[in-house]
């Protein structure tokens, strides 16, 4: 039999979250973004759902292949742009928009000679010094992409760095920064990630960009997904491949790290680091079985993880273990890892099933 460790995804809440974006965002239209394959939550299974959005956006030409590949013809923003020309004979031939966050793209395109994309995005750095171009450098650039061929749209993005922290001081250099940047440029305005969608309404402008909120998981630092109305988007569930007794004093796992404070029952789940758990994990960390709140004791093997039942004691050889998604926020478990949940649900391996998981009926 195969081993019990699977991703659920659940498209019906992505589709709920996406709800929850435009009623958040009700003048703005919805770029979504897509990339890591769908934040580890697979593309394939997530597509479907995010139908209702205006366009995609994803980090690499793969990534974008993979989205036309499942016959979706939504436009796909690609984030990081191209420079190579191959690269832009292939998003000319997949009809992919563009990024434009560097003078060196602008070179590209032009050497290309042929058109790629009627839509272009330029990103300019507002002050996260990530990707874009400078201020003193939009308005040349703007002009120059408007030349080139096939080109009659040039729209304005830029990436914030705090905005989960609503008062940090840099969100509003960044804004102030980038309207100075833009003034008296044509093209529509594109500033808002997840978390300014939620925080931030000023900044919606023309379109958001939502990630991490479509697959329900808050971008805060603190709270979960099911304080902004959203829905996981993944459950990680395992089942219990043994049930033991371990008398007080000894130790459980590698390195002693968890001592028993008494004698004890301990789990021990199918899913480890190569499955995508973190090892940075603590113990104490929350793991579900039975549905039950219980605590990580030892640390992450590659394979398995060892779970105090002691809130759990009826539980047996096969019963369901829930890693984190309904019912365990994945923030509560980042925070036990030292991460952020972004971080988690990226990093699930291959050994990992996914299944979609249709939506519960009542009475179910
Ligand atoms: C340029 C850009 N826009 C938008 C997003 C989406 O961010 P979030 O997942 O926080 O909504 C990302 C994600 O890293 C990004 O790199």
């Amino acid at each position: 039999m195969a081993r019990n460790t699977i991703a659920r995804i659940h498209p019906d809440a992505v589709a709920h979250n996406l709800r929850r974006v435009r009623e958040n965002a009700p003048g703005a239209r919805v770029m979504a973004v897509v990339k890591a394959d769908a934040y580890g939550h697979r593309i394939d299974l997530c597509l479907p759902a995010l139908a209702g959005a205006d366009m995609l956006a994803v980090a690499t030409i793969e990534e974008a292949r993979a989205i036309r590949r499942l016959g979706n013809g939504l436009p796909v923003l690609l984030l990081e742009g191209v420079t190579d020309s191959g690269d832009l004979a292939v998003a000319a031939e997949l009809g992919l928009e563009l990024t434009v966050h560097h003078r060196q793209q602008v070179e590209a395109l032009a050497h290309f000679g042929h058109p790629v994309t009627p839509r272009v995005w330029l990103k300019i750095d507002s002050g996260m010094h990530r990707l874009g171009v400078e201020a003193a450098e939009v308005a040349e650039l703007h002009a120059r992409l408007l030349e080139l061929p096939g080109v009659t749209r040039v729209n304005l993005m830029s990436h914030l760095a705090c905005a989960e922290q609503p008062d940090h001081p840099l969100n509003a250099r960044q804004l102030g920064r980038f309207d100075e940047a833009v003034s008296g440029l044509d093209g529509e305005h594109c500033l808002a990630n997840s978390a300014a969608i939620f925080n931030w309404p000023a900044i919606h402008r023309d379109w958001v960009r939502a990630g991490i909120v479509l697959y329900g998981i808050s971008p805060m630092d603190v709270g979960s997904g099911n304080d902004l109305g959203l829905q996981p988007a993944m459950t990680l569930t395992s089942e219990l491949l043994a049930v033991n007794r371990v008398p007080a004093g000894e130790c459980v796992g590698y390195g002693g790290r968890f001592v028993a404070p008494e004698d004890m029952l301990i789990g021990v789940a199918a899913i480890g680091y190569g499955d995508g758990y973190p090892r940075s994990i603590a113990d104490g960390a929350p793991v579900l079985v039975n549905g039950q709140r219980c605590r990580l004791a030892g640390r992450v093997s590659m394979d398995m993880i060892t779970i105090d039942l002691s809130e759990c004691p009826e539980a047996k050889i096969g019963d369901p273990v829930v890693l984190w998604g309904k019912g365990l926020p994945v923030e509560a478990v980042a925070r036990s890892a030292g991460t952020i949940p972004y971080e988690l649900v990226c990093r699930i391996t291959r050994r990992v099933r996914y299944r979609a998981q249709p939506a519960q009926r009542a009475g179910d």
